[in-house]
């Protein structure tokens, strides 16, 4: 039997509406699989426990979360109360960070029953690899002049490694789906960061001839995911291109609410983190009318994550199948709440392990 020690975090706004939705999915995972079995912690670290003590977690956090199997995470941000750089900063992006989860995975697939914006949405898969640790998010920078000549400098940082590192994996993924990867650049406007960009994936490329390459502005590729996305398979991107993307990935599903999101550290020194692409929500929070989708796709990679390629499946197959039905929240078009949609995904569940 193995028992996998998980760190909960459900953070923020709807964060503590749909991740109890999607532990309640893997408790069902669990009791249907006597050898999978989940320790789950909580944290009640988010933007609450920074307006009592000032900090999002406390200093030891990255200790405390390094000796889990991995970090499951609902949103941060409470934007009226606390502003948004220092709740991010100080717990999402310092876990990206602290534990070089360096590969951000984005799917976006065509669901049935779906209520996607597209006129013709079927048969889209997309996998979006978003480089996770650098690029245009970066600390490096800051205000220089004051008054009227006022200048702010935010510098954009690429290394070879690491831009090396998420084209590999892009490529490595391709090998095992449709093989093609399309790179996000901007090559035309930005002129070190996207020529580097682009030199790297040229590289990165010959080494996988029999994978197709294209490199498209994200300017037209942000397009093309409305137009056709159905001609993309991996995506590979940097931090801001990527999460631009990834929301219109969501978008095209119906909704972001659906989207789901994994945080890789590829060496496995430290544990990764699961997440959806959404965040807080604080329009609906407290309402009981967030999809809990996203959040109950997210604990699928958590499962791939661990090997269990086959559980995922069903998890996935479990969330077609509510959503088939018309048991859906009302972003994408149902009248069904948080709850009701996960104890549906619950029940169908039951009835396909
Ligand atoms: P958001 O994703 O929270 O919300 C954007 C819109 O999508 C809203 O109208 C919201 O109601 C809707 N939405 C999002 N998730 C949904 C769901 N599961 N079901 C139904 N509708 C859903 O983005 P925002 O408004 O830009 O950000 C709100 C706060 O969340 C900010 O503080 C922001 O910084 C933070 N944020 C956190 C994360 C994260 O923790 N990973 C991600 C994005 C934004
Ligand atoms: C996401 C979010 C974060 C990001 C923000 C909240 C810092 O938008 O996970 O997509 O940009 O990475
Ligand atoms: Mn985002």
């Amino acid at each position: 039997m193995e028992k996998k020690k998980i760190a909960v975090i459900p953070g923020d706004g709807i964060g503590k509406e749909v991740v109890p939705a999607a532990l309640k999915v893997l408790e069902v995972v669990s009791q249907l699989n006597e050898d999978l079995q989940f320790d789950f912690t909580e944290f009640p670290w988010g933007s609450e426990f920074y307006l009592k003590t000032g900090e999002m977690m406390p200093k030891d956090g990255l200790e405390t979360l390094r000796d889990f199997d991995a970090v499951f995470l609902g949103a941060v941000g409470d934007p009226e109360r606390v502003p948004d750089h220092i709740s991010l900063w100080g717990l999402l992006i310092q876990i990206r960070r602290g534990f070089q989860q360096t590969i951000n995975l984005r799917p976006a697939r065509y669901f049935q029953g779906l209520d996607s914006p597209l006129k013709n949405p079927n048969g889209f898969d997309i996998v979006v690899v978003r480089e996770n640790s650098e690029g245009e998010y970066s600390d490096s920078g800051g205000r220089i002049h004051h008054g009227e000549d006022e200048i702010v400098i935010q510098n954009a940082i690429f290394t070879r490694k690491r831009t090396e590192s998420v084209m590999r994996y892009a490529f490595q993924l391709a090998e095992k789906r449709r093989k093609s990867v399309t790179s996000a650049t901007k090559s035309n406007g930005l002129v070190h960061s996207m020529p580097f960009w682009d030199e790297v994936f040229a590289e990165v490329s010959e080494d996988f001839t029999h994978i197709n390459t294209k490199k498209i502005h994200i300017d037209a590729l942000a397009a093309m995911f409305v137009t056709n996305p159905e001609s993309f398979d991996v995506v590979v991107a940097s931090n801001l291109f990527g999460d631009i993307l990834t929301d219109i990935g969501g978008a095209i599903m119906g909704s972001i609410g659906m989207a789901p999101s994994a945080n890789i550290n590829v060496t496995g020194e430290y544990p990764s983190m699961f997440e959806p692409v959404h965040g807080s929500a604080p329009d609906i929070a407290g309402k009981n009318r967030a999809n809990p989708i996203g959040q109950i796709w997210t604990a699928k990679m958590m499962l791939d994550h661990f090997g269990k390629q086959a559980l995922g499946e069903e998890v996935l197959q479990a969330i077609e199948n509510v959503t088939k039905q018309g048991c859906k929240t009302p972003d994408i078009g149902g009248s069904c709440s948080t709850t009701e949609v996960t104890d549906e995904i619950c029940r169908n569940l039951q009835n396909l392990i």
